[in-house]
């Protein structure tokens, strides 16, 4: 357990999860049998973070594999297509888990255009493995490219989880701060708790301390203090989705702390593999951003914090638009305005996503 946590795995028959919802007081396995299952525990938050929702999702395709390849192609393809509808509405707004139900559909028609039906299900599963070790593989080039960016003595401000739990392994926001603190540097982290969902107090303070890095948890609201007293030097955050202006969707709140840095001058930073990129959105106004149930606000651990029946809101994310943004640090390197043209060039130079095993 601990920094290098294993968030998603497959078992047969199974998707297999560390519940989220628990950590970090206890650690428990949930497993998935079922498309819907799988769905349901995105949708209840047991698995989340952008990229790791994906690699659920895209385990959980193969559980509307029928085994031994008995059904006709078109059928298993129904299946298919069925399973991605349903895992895409588990959670709205994070692109990676309609860009990896589409590569695991798309590696389906091309496996059995070829004739591999009778092992579809032994070669999807490679192809899910693949995505899942791409995406370790990405958080560690984002470290290495972020870390760079982090002097010695850095303290760095962080809201939300974009740790090794939301992601293969390693983590987005945090794999800059990781690397750099495994090459000696001194960083010093900020946590944001992150109302209300608290992912910042109960899953980036615990990767954190696990991995043996200096932090300080703050309530979202004292960001601006610090950052005035001259005690933050820069803010990492994760994204849910980048589109092609370069706006970011990120978890509640991002807006506001990147509004704040601006007001003090602060480098602000967004670290993503390219899987989060959606270049088929102009801008940040067409990223469906999801509302979640407002109990999440007025409750916390189950406890009631407010009068009851008292109205609520609870838009889960925002978006903080490009001219807020001073880099966002990718896998393939770290990229500046105009975010326009160099996102366009960095997926146009882009290797594309591998073809499906075997192929
Ligand atoms: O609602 P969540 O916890 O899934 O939101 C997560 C975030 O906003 C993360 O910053 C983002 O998904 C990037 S995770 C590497």
């Amino acid at each position: 357990m601990g920094a290098d946590v294993e968030t998603v795995w497959w078992e047969p028959g199974a998707v297999c999860l560390i519940d989220q919802t628990k950590l970090p007081h206890t650690q428990a396995i949930v497993r998935c049998r079922s498309v819907e299952e799988v769905a349901e525990a995105i949708r209840r938050m047991v698995v989340r973070g952008a990229p790791a929702i994906g690699i659920a999702a895209a385990y959980g395709m193969l559980l509307a594999v029928p085994d031994g390849g008995a059904a006709g192609a078109e059928a298993v393809l129904e299946r298919l297509q069925q399973a991605k509808a349903t895992l895409d509405r588990a959670r709205p707004t994070a692109v990676n888990l309609g860009w990896a139900t589409t590569r695991m559909l798309r590696a389906a028609q091309w496996l059995l255009q070829q004739g591999a039906a009778p092992d579809l299900a032994a070669r999807l599963l490679e192809e899910a493995h693949a995505i899942k070790a791409e995406d370790l593989a990405m958080c560690h080039a984002i470290g290495e490219h972020g870390a760079a960016l982090l002097p010695d003595g850095a303290r760095v401000l962080t809201h939300c989880n974009a740790g090794g739990l939301a992601t293969a392994g390693y983590g987005t926001a945090l794999a800059p701060i990781r690397k750099a603190h495994a090459q000696g540097r001194r960083v010093h982290v900020f946590v944001d708790e992150t109302r209300p969902f608290l992912q910042g107090a109960r899953l980036t303070a615990w990767e954190l301390q696990e991995a043996g890095i200096p932090q300080t948890l703050i309530t979202d609201n004292m960001a601006g203090y610090f950052m005035r007293r001259g005690m933050i030097d820069c803010v990492i955050v994760g994204a849910d989705r980048i589109v092609a202006n370069g706006d970011v969707a990120n978890k509640i709140g991002t807006y506001s702390l990147a509004v704040l840095a601006r007001a003090h001058g602060i480098p602000f930073y967004v670290a993503a593999p390219s899987s989060t990129i959606d270049l088929s959105l102009p801008n940040g106004d067409a990223i469906p951003i999801e509302e979640r149930d407002a109990a999440e606000v007025t409750h916390v651990a189950g406890q009631p914090i407010a009068p009851a029946g008292v109205p609520a809101a609870h838009p889960a994310f925002d978006v903080t638009p490009h001219e807020l943004i001073t880099a966002i640090i990718t896998e393939r390197g770290v990229i500046y305005p105009p975010f326009q043209e160099h996102l366009a060039r960095l997926l146009a130079d882009a290797p594309g996503e591998p073809a499906p095993r075997g192929a």
